[in-house]
């Protein structure tokens, strides 16, 4: 019958780059200055969950995030819903039985567990759970690849959310974005005893948005220009070696470097942008007296457009590296769900 909704569901979770996607070369298709490289979080810390539907008794395509409506007139969430909708009318071209789902109106109603717009990525893992729904909804025989071209124009990093584990954005050559995708490095289980904890320094929406920071540098910084040209390519290649290779110290200095790189060339701007704070700067002491204690790099901090800490650490050195952060914050929430809890407190800088 007509009223009859079809509906899909999936789940998306947020990313983390270690190598940092920061500067357009086209602001419409989001097609970046540089290539970056990110690790996929657990689903079971920071995702989205999206259900799409559609029906043709539905009036107007709406969004809600967390039971609010959302504005979707914007041209990003547009140009996702006009491409999977042009991937559908290829599909019901071809299998004239299939239900005309392009021509109907679409229901998305997506959840997050962690503060919205607060510098967790949080449109990265919101755009590639929309795509993905949606997707699924319209059974398109698309791959995460070719998805992923779709992602990142609702927000570049959303390209990256779409494959868990280990996951490169090729910045790519064309004009018409058709080869600036993403593709897994390495799966999660190549190196599953990675891990994240994620310190929320602020949970207030940052006061820079990426893409007007990303202007901003890319009009104004001369070290960007140096970080797009000749550190991110040589950085490229080194990090999928120490992903590879399963090499942490590599890993954490490459890290660690590209995050402060990237924060240089805000601050090289005009006027400086500052997005790491006073507690963003102790969390990076804190990580470098627990390599200095333990004489090796067993820890590696990041930090995206606001103040949040992500420290990296292998699953082995979960005590002294988040033990040592809980002792210390321990008294903040957070704390509270199974990893939390696993963590000792009490761990002591030997
Ligand atoms: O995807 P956007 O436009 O929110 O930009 C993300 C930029 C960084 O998070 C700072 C870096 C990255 O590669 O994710």
């Amino acid at each position: 019958n007509n009223r009859e909704v079809y509906r899909a569901s999936t789940y998306a979770p947020v990313n983390i780059a270690v190598i940092k996607y920061w500067g357009k070369r086209n602001t419409t298709l989001n097609l970046p200055t540089n290539s970056s490289l990110s690790v996929t979080l657990s689903q079971d810390d920071l995702r989205t969950h999206t259900t799409a539907s559609c029906s043709s008794s539905f009036t107007d395509d709406t969004l809600s995030l967390n039971g609010s409506p959302q504005d979707i007139s914007g041209a990003r969430t547009q140009a996702c819903l006009r491409e999977l909708r042009q991937l559908r009318k290829d599909v019901e071209a071809q299998e004239p039985q299939a239900p005309k789902l392009a021509d109907m109106k679409l229901q998305i109603v997506s959840e997050n567990n962690f503060p919205t717009a607060a510098g967790l990525a949080s449109s990265a893992a919101g755009f590639a759970a929309l795509v993905r729904a949606v997707a699924d909804l319209y059974h398109l025989p698309a791959s995460p690849t070719d998805l992923s071209r779709i992602a990142r124009q609702g927000s570049g990093s959303a390209c990256r959310s779409l494959m868990g584990g280990y996951v490169a954005w090729e910045k790519g050559k064309q004009d018409d974005g058709s080869d600036s995708l993403a593709y897994e490095v390495a799966p999660a289980n190549h190196w599953p005893e990675m891990k994240a904890l994620v310190l929320v320094a602020s949970a207030e929406k940052k006061d820079v948005s990426s893409t007007a920071g990303m202007q901003q540098t890319v009009a104004s910084s001369t070290l960007f220009e140096h970080r797009a040209k000749e550190v991110v390519p040589k950085r490229m290649k080194a990090m999928e070696k120490a992903i590879h290779d399963r090499d942490f110290a590599a890993f954490a200095t490459l890290t660690m470097k590209d995050s402060n790189n990237f924060h240089a060339c805000n601050l090289d701007t005009d006027p400086p942008i500052f997005y790491m704070n006073d507690v963003s700067r102790a969390a990076v002491r804190m990580c470098e007296a627990i390599n200095f204690s333990y004489d090796r790099l067993i820890c590696a901090y990041t930090f995206d457009a606001g103040p949040n800490a992500v420290i990296y650490y292998l699953d082995d050195h979960e005590n002294e590296v988040a033990g040592t952060f809980k002792e210390l914050v321990g008294g903040v929430k957070g704390w509270e769900g199974k990893r939390g809890a696993a963590v000792k407190d009490g761990a002591k800088l030997p």
